[in-house]
């Protein structure tokens, strides 16, 4: 690992200023975007072939950059913040929420991913973080490449997430990206209809001033099943 002492200090600035960004992002956001929301629970998607296990994940939101590089991911930078609640609309506070994607050529970092595809070694893959007392959490990353998933059907591009919290009933689920003309033949996302598939686009627009340029914000609100006691 290269250990240059300019290359950790430009990485610790880039994680000091996406730090900072992140509660004031999301508190920018329309407020009736995120109350508009019904809190009906958020549909699950299979996890997929390339779900990187429990001990894969590390509390570094930041997917773009590794420790100590100086090159970033390649693909267009994005944002993804949003909220995890209750189906009354309460935040869930503490609530794990792990991602994992592919990097820009639709290549996932597991050893049965038969994509041929090339790995971007500066890519993260995947990453944890934990919600703060809003319900809110936030990472950067890029917009996964689509990918072949059988004969005539490619992948849209999306992001995998796992969700769980203490009292709530465990989600897996898939994010979309508005937009994408995959999206209009995907098996997987199409398996939902109406409101339930809307629930998982997000339209990613330009970012707040301060943040990369260039960049792009999405948020995505994923509301969990409370586990009924006996
Ligand atoms: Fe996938």
């Amino acid at each position: 690992m290269n250990t240059n002492k300019n290359e950790v200090t430009t990485h610790d600035s880039s994680r000091r200023k996406f730090m900072a960004w992140g509660l004031s992002a999301i508190a920018a956001l329309p407020m009736g975007k995120a109350l508009a929301a019904s809190c009906g629970l958020t549909p699950a998607q299979t996890r997929g072939p390339f779900y990187p296990g429990g001990t894969a994940f590390g509390t570094e939101t930041d997917l773009t950059l590794l420790p100590g590089a100086t090159q970033s991911a390649a693909g267009q930078v994005i944002y993804v913040t949003g909220k995890i609640l209750d189906a009354q609309c309460k935040p869930i506070e503490g609530a794990n929420v792990e991602i994992w994607q592919a990097c820009a050529s639709g290549k996932y970092n597991h050893r049965n991913d038969p994509n041929p595809a090339k790995a971007d070694p500066h890519f993260r893959y995947w990453a944890e973080t934990f919600t703060d007392k809003n319900g809110e959490y936030s990472f950067k990353s890029i917009i996964p490449g689509a990918y072949p998933a059988d004969t005539g059907w490619i992948r849209p591009p999306h992001i995998h997430f796992r969700v769980s919290a203490l009292g709530y009933r465990e989600l897996v689920t898939q994010m979309y990206f508005k937009g994408e003309k995959l999206n209009d033949d995907d098996l997987i996302l199409n398996a939902l209809q109406g409101a339930e598939r809307n629930a998982l686009i997000v339209d990613f627009t330009p970012s707040a001033a301060g943040l990369d340029p260039g960049s792009l914000t999405g948020y995505f609100e994923i509301t969990l099943q409370k586990v009924a006691r006996p």
